[in-house]
């Protein structure tokens, strides 16, 4: 009996029977042979089905075949280095699991509306299968990465009774007619899960009802919180460029052929080693002002603003030491000027704005109230976190990266909407 195996594992059976199991991407036919392109979410590989070398029944059922049928189909596996994949099947029976009806997504280019209804079978292609194996080596880089570097994985709940950052953003729901929101960050209980664990991170998904409808935005998104107790400034900053390294090392050595089928430019990749340019944020703000760009000391960057500053770069570039009030409450102040945050953002190369957003966080009770008091927010909810700084408070920083932007920085896509499987925007909630 022949063995069912995945296209994968194709190397170790060659010149075997086996049996596979997948799709019809695409077939041509010349009277007494069928060339498949057949997939399995593994591999590819063209199988040949000709009249003398198939079982009777099995010839009489390609007529009924469409692109997308679903088959199994039985036969010796060879080496071909003409063919399309490398790989060859001679069938010898094939059996149809289900037909295909006409499929909408054809060759020639559809637009993004057509695209995005249809995001349920879009990701079939090739392109949005290169980039899902990709986001899946980025998110298994983060996990190695922070197991490697003595930090527990630890989930935050994704219902909340306050904000995590801003109000402005927050998804509210009914819980039990009280009302709740949607997760914007992990952060403020990974905090507190520090005092257990030392080193910990988060990895989830988090809302955040912005209005934008950019390039860069999603209403639901993916995030990987990072909190480390007795980490400063500095060195909070050097474990956010060691991750980057890693995660870009990880993709270029793992994804070659889905970078290939992307398109993606090797070369700006290659380039990606710790330490990255850092500069401060009056620096930024001089950078901007000499691109003649209208922005006052005070204000956080906008998307134009980002793209100016990343693109004098050819590595991510750090920015540093904000102003309080363009940051979060929960940021500690420069010990030089009380009128800055330790806290950083990370722009990618190339354009693709922020990628990761960190401070070193406000350890000392006294003053975390002031700065709850001075950004008029509701004390009550918070009573947990201040609780934090009453028993065997330690210095401590974290960070935040945003998985969608950096799948698209990776993979050097323009929309993040390609990203995620199923994307949330503004206007957009199916399928
Ligand atoms: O800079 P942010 O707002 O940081 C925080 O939420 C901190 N509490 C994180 C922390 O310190 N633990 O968000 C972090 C990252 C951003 O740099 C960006 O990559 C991503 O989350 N992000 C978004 N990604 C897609 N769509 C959106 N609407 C996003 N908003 C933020």
């Amino acid at each position: 009996m022949a063995k069912y195996i995945l296209l994968n594992k194709i190397k170790e059976n060659l010149n075997k029977k086996v049996v596979l199991k997948g799709w019809i991407f695409n077939f041509r036919s010349s009277g007494s042979i069928y060339f498949i392109q057949f997939r399995d979410g593994t591999g590819k590989i063209q199988i040949i089905a000709s009249k003398d070398k198939i079982d009777k029944e099995s010839w009489e059922k390609l007529e009924q075949i469409t692109r997308e049928t679903s088959i199994e189909v039985t036969g010796k596996v060879y080496k071909d280095e003409r063919s399309p994949h490398g790989f060859e099947m001679q069938a010898e029976n094939l059996k149809i699991i289900s037909i295909a009806e006409r499929y909408p997504i054809g060759k020639k280019s559809h637009g993004i509306d057509f695209l995005m209804n249809n995001r349920h079978l879009w990701i079939r292609s090739e392109r949005q299968r290169a980039i899902l194996k990709i986001r899946d080596e980025i998110i298994f880089a983060i996990r190695k990465f922070f197991k490697d570097n003595d930090f527990t994985l630890t989930d935050s709940p994704i219902i909340t009774p306050t904000a995590g950052e801003e109000t402005t953003s927050l998804f509210e729901v009914n819980y039990f007619d009280n009302p709740a929101f949607l997760s914007q960050t992990g952060q403020l209980y990974i905090e507190a899960l520090i005092y257990s664990l030392g080193r910990v991170y988060d990895f989830g998904p988090t809302f955040r009802a912005e209005k934008s409808k950019t390039r860069r935005h999603l209403t639901e998104f993916w995030m990987m919180d990072a909190e480390a107790a007795f980490v400063k400034h500095e060195e909070n900053i050097e474990i956010q460029e060691k991750l980057i390294e890693y995660i870009v090392k990880q993709v270029l050595k793992n994804n070659k052929q889905e970078l290939k089928t992307l398109k993606r430019e090797i070369e700006p990749l290659k380039n990606i080693k710790a330490p990255f340019p850092k500069i401060t944020y009056n620096k930024a703000i001089k950078i901007l002002k000499n691109n003649n760009q209208k922005i006052s000391w005070g204000e956080d960057f906008g998307a134009e603003h980002e793209t100016i500053i990343s693109n004098k770069y050819d590595k991510p570039v750090i920015i540093e030491k904000y102003p309080v009030k363009a940051k979060a409450f929960y940021m500690k102040e420069d010990p030089e000027n009380n009128q800055l945050a330790l806290a950083d953002d990370m722009l990618a190369p190339e354009g693709y704005g922020e990628i990761i957003g960190g401070s070193e966080r406000i350890s000392d009770k006294k003053t975390l109230e002031r700065k709850i008091k001075e950004f008029n927010i509701p004390k009550k909810p918070l009573k947990w976190y201040i609780d934090l700084r009453k028993y065997g408070s330690v210095p401590h920083s974290g960070f935040g990266l945003g998985i969608e932007r950096t799948v698209a920085w990776i993979c050097g896509l323009d929309h993040i909407r390609e990203t995620i499987p199923f994307p949330r925007l503004l206007n957009r909630i199916n399928p």
